[in-house]
């Protein structure tokens, strides 16, 4: 399967014989043309539920029709990680520890009313609605690596836009230089809640300028549909080139300070995950090595373990953020 970028003019090839990537493909032209263009689409969760009848009753991106409008960044050339294995084996704790909890569980969350806050250091503070976030730009597909911490990654193919679109909207004050993620913290939706295991809410942070970057996205969907909300629904933070955990889940404000902000994995294990996390093979974790990993469906725990890239292959894009910076003390 070849995919063009009419942008740019140059072609990625995708693996057109594992069929995660051709059945995404066929679902995404079958949703086009059901396609009624309603922002308000009622977002039935497919969770637990038996696969085929979750197909009819998924969601597509009301702001996707046809071909995404653009692809910027870039873009890997792998297959796609099984539509499946990318919703089932998930990390969102508000939802479980375990990786198969969150798909059993996060049937509770409502992803409908949602506002975000988009607030602090900015001329423009607003709080947006979910509907008129996703309009706010145009919508692209990315196909970006998800490297988890854990040592194990994905590929996906995200839907959403650079966040630095909703940034310049806001007009950040000179004196802002951090933006701070704050995502839903509900236990009445969110079972993981009684675990003490974060520092509720799930929190994260980039420099302003990493934030800025165009290749930070503001995700609403993945493989041409809503996000499953084990996935983060309804909107995510998507930072291909840091650790997954970096990329926040079910954001309900955006904060920019002057002050590096707390992350929940930082306050919870400080040695461990520093604020900048950028994939990093040659920095260690303290209790494990970031060397390799293991791409999720690829023959299972046999298979033979990847390289990781430093900043997990984006490095033309990003390495000059870090210029002069010892990675391996600001890791
Ligand atoms: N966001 C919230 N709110 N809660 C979480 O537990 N887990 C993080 C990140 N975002 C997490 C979160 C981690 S550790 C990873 S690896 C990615 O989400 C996983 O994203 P995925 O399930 O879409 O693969």
């Amino acid at each position: 399967m070849l995919i063009r970028n009419n942008n740019q003019g140059f072609v990625h090839s995708l693996n057109s014989e594992i069929t995660s990537q051709t059945q995404y493909l066929q679902r995404r032209a079958f949703m086009q043309t059901l396609a009624t263009g309603a922002a308000g689409a009622a977002l039935a969760s497919w969770a637990g539920r038996d696969a085929l009848a979750a197909e009819a009753e998924r969601a597509h991106l009301p702001a996707l029709k046809g071909q995404p409008s653009k692809v910027s960044g870039a873009m890997t050339v792998e297959a796609a990680t099984a539509y499946k294995d990318a919703t089932s084996y998930n990390n969102y704790y508000e939802f479980g520890l375990d990786k198969g909890e969150p798909v059993r569980n996060a049937g509770t969350l409502k992803t409908r009313p949602w506002t975000v806050r988009i607030e602090g250091l900015v001329q423009k503070p607003q709080t947006l609605d979910i509907d008129s976030l996703l309009k706010l730009s145009a919508q692209e597909e990315r196909i970006y690596r998800l490297r988890c911490v854990e040592g194990w990654s994905m590929v996906i193919p995200w839907v959403g836009y650079s966040l630095s679109e909703l940034l310049k909207k806001v007009q950040p004050l000179s004196s802002a230089k951090y933006v701070e993620f704050v995502t839903l913290a509900d236990k009445a939706q969110m079972p993981g809640l009684r675990s003490g295991v974060l520092d509720w809410p799930y929190t994260e942070g980039l420099r302003l300028d990493e934030a800025m970057h165009p290749l930070t996205l503001l995700a609403f969907g993945m493989y041409g549909e809503v996000l499953p909300n084990q996935n983060g629904a309804p909107v995510r933070l998507v930072v291909p080139w840091k650790y997954g955990f970096k990329s926040a889940k079910s954001l309900v404000a955006i904060r920019l300070t002057d002050k590096e902000p707390g992350t929940a994995w930082n306050k919870a294990a400080r040695n461990e995950y520093g604020f900048y996390s950028n994939v990093n093979p040659e920095v260690d974790h303290p209790r494990w090595s970031q060397a390799t990993e293991r791409r999720i469906g690829e023959g299972g725990l046999f298979a033979k373990k990847r390289k990781t890239l430093m900043f997990n292959g984006y490095g033309d894009q990003v390495a000059q953020l870090y210029a002069g910076m010892d990675l391996k003390k600001f890791y």
